[in-house]
Parts: C-alpha cells; sequence; structure tokens
C-alpha cells in the first residue's frame, strides 16, 4: 500500500475514528481518493459531487470499511443546492471535524449563473464560501478547513470585473483567477477564524498537475485525451500523490495549529503576492457575500 495518500502523507498510524468529514468533490480524482484514505484512517465521510452512480461506489467502499458515508449530490452553480448540502450535513452530524473545499473544474464555455456570476468563480469559489459559512455552526471547535487551490494560481491577479462577465471568456484565465480566490479566501478565512475563541484552522494547498484524475473532461477537442494519456509517464504526479496534500492537512499532528498557510507536497509553500495581498483577501470576502446577498459570515 506504498501509493496509498495516507502512506505518502506519512500519516497512516493516525486514527481517525469516530470523526466527521465532508469532502466536495469526492464522485471522481483526487477528492475520491482523499475521502477513501480518510476512511481507511477511520473517518466517517459525505461523500458529495454530481454523479449519484459514482457517489454511491464510493460510498459503498467506505461502508466495505465499516464507515458512516453517505452521498449528498448537490451543483455547485446553485445556491439551493450548497444550502441543501449543508442542511444534509446538519441533519448526518452536528459535529464536522474536516471540511474539505475540493470540487471544481476547468470550465471551457463562458456563462454566467443564475445570480450573473461568471460560472467558474461561482463553482470554484463562491460556492465553497457559501458552503463554509452555511457550515460553521456545524464545524467543531478545533475542526480543519482543507481548500484545493492550485499552482494555476500564480501570474494572474483578481479581476472584480471578470466575475460578472464572460466577454473575451478564457476557460483557463477564468480558472486561475478562481484558485487565486481559494488561496485569499482560505488566509482570510483563517486571519478571521483566529479572531474567534475557536481553533478551527483554514489552509489551502496544491495537489500537482494531474492528468489521471477526471480535471480534463471539461477541455475541447483531443486535450482530455492528450492529458489523460499524460497519466502513463513515470514522472507524472499521479491521483493518490495529488491527495496526498488533503490527507496530510486534515489528518497530520504537525499541523494542528497551523492555519493560513498554502501547501505542495505537504510542505508550506509561499503563494504568489497577489495571493498574499491583504486588501485583496478583505475585498474578495466582503464582495462574496455581496454576490450571494449574505449577511458578511465572521464579520469584523
Ligand atoms: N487535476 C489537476 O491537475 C489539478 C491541479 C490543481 C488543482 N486541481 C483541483 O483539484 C480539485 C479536484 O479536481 P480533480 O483534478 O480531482 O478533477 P475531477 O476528477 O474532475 O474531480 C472534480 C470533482 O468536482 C466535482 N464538481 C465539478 N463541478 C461541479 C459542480 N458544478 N457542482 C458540484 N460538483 C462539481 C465533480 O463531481 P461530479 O463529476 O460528480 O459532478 C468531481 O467530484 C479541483 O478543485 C481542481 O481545481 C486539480
Amino acid at each position: 500500500m506504498a501509493h496509498q495518500p495516507e502512506t505518502l502523507a506519512d500519516v497512516s498510524d493516525v486514527d481517525l475514528s469516530g470523526t466527521h468529514a465532508l469532502v466536495t468533490g469526492s464522485t471522481s480524482g483526487i477528492g475520491r481518493e482523499t475521502a477513501l484514505a480518510l476512511g481507511r484512517l477511520g473517518a466517517n465521510v459525505m461523500v458529495h459531487g454530481r454523479d449519484e452512480s459514482a457517489g454511491q461506489a464510493v460510498v459503498d467502499e467506505l461502508t466495505d470499511l465499516g464507515r458512516d458515508a453517505t452521498f449528498t449530490k448537490a451543483d455547485f452553480a446553485s445556491v439551493d443546492e450548497i444550502q441543501q448540502l449543508a442542511a444534509a450535513v446538519e441533519a448526518w452530524t452536528n459535529e464536522l471535524d474536516f471540511l474539505l473545499n475540493n470540487a471544481g473544474g476547468l470550465f471551457r464555455d463562458g456563462q454566467l449563473t443564475d445570480l450573473g456570476v461568471e460560472y467558474t468563480f461561482h463553482v470554484n469559489h463562491l460556492s465553497p464560501y457559501l458552503l463554509t459559512a452555511e457550515l460553521l455552526a456545524t464545524l467543531t471547535d478545533d475542526a480543519r478547513i482543507i481548500t484545493t487551490a492550485s499552482g494555476a494560481h500564480r501570474g494572474v491577479s483578481l479581476d472584480f470585473e471578470a466575475m460578472r462577465s464572460v466577454d473575451s471568456y478564457s476557460g483557463f484565465k477564468a480558472y486561475q483567477r478562481s484558485k487565486l480566490a481559494n488561496v485569499l479566501f482560505s488566509t482570510e478565512l483563517a486571519r478571521r477564524l483566529e479572531q474567534t475563541d475557536r481553533s478551527i484552522t483554514s489552509n489551502s494547498f496544491h495537489p500537482g498537475a494531474i492528468p489521471g484524475s477526471g480535471f480534463s473532461r471539461f477541455l475541447p477537442g483531443p486535450l482530455p485525451k492528450l492529458f489523460a494519456a499524460l497519466d502513463r509517464l513515470p514522472m507524472t504526479t499521479t491521483v493518490a500523490e495529488g491527495a496526498a496534500t488533503a490527507v496530510y492537512l486534515t489528518a497530520s499532528p504537525d499541523v494542528d495549529s497551523v492555519s493560513g498557510q498554502y501547501f505542495a507536497d505537504s510542505e508550506q509553500k509561499q503563494p504568489s503576492k497577489a495571493a498574499r495581498d491583504r486588501t485583496t483577501q478583505r475585498r474578495l470576502w466582503e464582495l462574496s457575500a455581496e454576490l450571494l446577498d449574505i449577511d458578511e459570515p465572521l464579520a469584523e
């Protein structure tokens, strides 16, 4: 079992028995590997995605391990469905130990959601922001929130206009901005949590470039096949390796009180200058609440 994420992350002796984890986007790829690894370590897991049969297959594997596992379907382009997902978590447990904000992707076609927000930004950033806000009361006082960002956040700055427009849409640019938003969000969340009397941590990470996940399925033309073929190259990051940092951040005692940091390969790394900008972190937090028409969570 040398290639399992928990072994790669050196946490295979950690016992998560009795804990509850929500892993969004765990019907496939990094989230699926993470959910199964957490289950092997003893955690009960809520599996999430849109593909019910894929979700049920993950639940069946977790149930075979003796875990309390359940699947909840929710489209991250829908505010209602995020609220229903949060309600399903609350019905499942009143003590959520781990929230892994992992669902997301790179989307070929530009479109606006019902909120008038660019789809990638909505799915990859706005929905995890809303879900986290909705689950704050359900999280334990020493819960860990882990957000799957990406090294693709480097090389862009946040464009507050592009969040509400699909004029001159570029799927990759929109993806980069949404991943920058993930790092900004995770850092601002950590800062605001530090001001509470709770010990909840928030960290984000880059899983690596992983052709073996379902990530490339939304790319145009022959790119999905070409991308998937890279998975056969020996130097490629496997899905299990990609999940290892998520599993490390969830289970390792090394990061018990580490918060507001960005990781890759289970090591703390410095995110881009744009990701470290305090003003942008605060502005994104406030604007996200405005776009969702909700009270600002953890308001100062
Ligand atoms: N693969 C890479 O190279 C790479 C690199 C850096 C970061 N990442 C990040 O890693 C995370 C996981 O991606 P992956 O590579 O594991 O890809 P994946 O295999 O395609 O998994 C994506 C997951 O997100 C869910 N998802 C996508 N759109 C959704 C929506 N609108 N509503 C609800 N769920 C949705 C999918 O669920 P359904 O299929 O059931 O809808 C699936 O479970 C993403 O945040 C991605 O940005 C990936």
